[in-house]
């Protein structure tokens, strides 16, 4: 088509868009013409509530006031200094800030764009530790099968969704994977389940008598698996997948793009679980979703010793982007992280986190419905497949916007997971919804 002949004043063809049925979509868009606080309108002028934090990203709700006017007044101030041996005062405070909310000793913070960047800085900040540790021989990585860790090709390498790798066969070689930790024997769990945590991180130590353990260099794990639909680890999962990490001097990086920032009612995953891992990626709420960042947090050890190895006064990590620790950024994340601790919100998000979970498990007995998962503000209602695995999730999320709801699906899954200013009403108002739109679906 000769979409420049068009009328182009309101054509939707040029922007190819990402993870969206392109096709679909330009027929019949769904267009958000603002968002406040729990709420966007679209451009039809219906309102619609956020069941998922956008796309798990605004804790604080949307349009925040200190957010805007403290990107506003550092526009002004500096709109952008290079990054590569230069500073500015908001990197380093916004580090600072990142560290306190971390266990120790993650004391060091490393700052990136999105998650997928995270994922991939992390890859090299566990290769360039290795080398300086010499232990240069250690180029094996473990993920997990229903992992998600972004698009970029590092994430891509560590993707256990099919559809996120079929078409991209020529990724990093050399990554083996674990069992998903979705054993189907417990049904509608609210939190941890209880079975076989340790059996099934008792993968990673097969890999190490597949392969030796000393060539493993790290294992990658999102602490609920969230995009594939809300998994949570079983008791014992995380612990024993720590415990055989010091046994074989493996590194354990906790993806907790969406589950860092107060998600589960803990600062991170890390605390909620009492394991501590050795690098740490972030994104996504660091700012409340209003400036695209993503953050790497580490050990001191592994600053030190990949800082103290290289010559005095040389570059000791080749590594960091055009945007790193951008300044309206780190206005955006330091505001962000004062309104999460000025009004309480991590707090508030475990306190709401029974009702929610009652809430949601209320729609239990809904024909449709095949199992529910929940833990802090986070849940996966996943329905029966239709025609075909993920036809009637894509279909329901459509449907469920029309009906005044957002919620993000994957698969046949939705991921209810509100920003942390919810109040009881907003998630009946919620749950109401998905329940009416399951309804429509049964109906047909
Ligand atoms: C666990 C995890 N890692 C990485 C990413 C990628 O983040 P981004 O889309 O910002 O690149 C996501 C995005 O949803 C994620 O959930």
């Amino acid at each position: 088509m000769d979409i420049r002949s068009a009328d182009r004043a309101n054509s939707l063809e040029e922007h190819w868009m990402p993870f969206t049925g392109n096709r679909d979509f330009k027929e019949n868009p769904r267009l958000i013409v603002k968002g406040e606080g729990m709420y966007y309108t679209d451009h039809k002028g219906g309102k619609v509530i956020d069941g998922s934090s956008a796309l798990f990203c605004s804790p604080a709700g949307h349009a925040r006031p200190e957010i805007a006017d403290a990107v506003h007044a550092q526009l002004l101030e500096n709109s952008y200094s290079a990054p590569f041996q230069l500073g500015h005062a908001g990197q380093f405070e916004l580090a600072r800030k990142v560290a306190d909310l971390l266990p120790e000793p993650m004391n060091h913070v490393f700052f990136v764009n999105s998650g997928s960047e995270a994922i991939d800085t992390a890859l090299k900040m566990v290769m360039a530790y290795h080398r300086a540790n010499g232990e240069g021989q250690r180029l094996r990585f473990v993920s997990r099968e229903r992992a998600y860790h972004g698009v970029n090709m590092g994430g891509v390498s560590l993707s256990g969704m099919v559809k996120n790798r079929e078409t991209f066969p020529v990724v990093m070689p050399n990554v083996v994977m674990m069992r998903h930790t979705w054993t189907g024997k417990e049904l509608f769990c609210d939190g941890r389940p209880q079975h076989d945590g340790v059996e099934l991180a008792n993968d990673l130590e097969r890999h190490c008598m597949t392969y030796g353990g000393a060539t493993i260099a790290a294992v990658f794990v999102e602490p609920v698996a969230g995009s594939t639909g809300t998994l949570v680890p079983p008791v014992g999962y995380i612990e024993r997948i720590r415990e055989i990490c010091d046994q074989y001097g493996i590194l354990l990086v906790f993806d907790e793009v969406i589950t860092g920032f107060g998600r589960l009612g803990a600062p991170f995953a890390s605390q909620l679980f009492g394991v501590t891992p050795d690098i740490c990626t972030m994104a996504k709420a660091l700012t409340n979703g209003c400036i695209p960042m993503g953050a790497v947090a580490c050990r001191d050890e592994i600053y030190e010793t990949v800082t103290d190895a290289a010559p005095d006064n040389a570059i000791e990590f080749f590594h960091g982007y055009t945007y790193s620790g951008h300044p309206a950024a780190c206005a955006a994340g330091i505001a962000a992280l004062d309104i999460y601790e000025r009004e309480g919100l991590f707090q508030k998000a475990a306190e709401l986190a029974p009702y929610f979970a009652k809430a949601v498990m209320g729609l239990r007995s809904h024909k449709l419905v095949r199992d529910i998962r929940t833990i802090g503000l986070m849940s996966g209602i996943e329905v029966h497949p239709g025609a075909a695995p993920g036809i009637r999730g894509q279909e329901m999320q459509k449907a469920m916007f029309w009906n005044g709801c957002h919620v993000k699906f994957t698969g046949d899954t939705g991921i209810v997971a509100p920003a942390f200013i919810a109040t009881e009403a907003h998630v009946d108002e919620i749950v109401d919804r998905f329940r009416y739109t399951l309804d429509q679906f049964a109906a047909m």
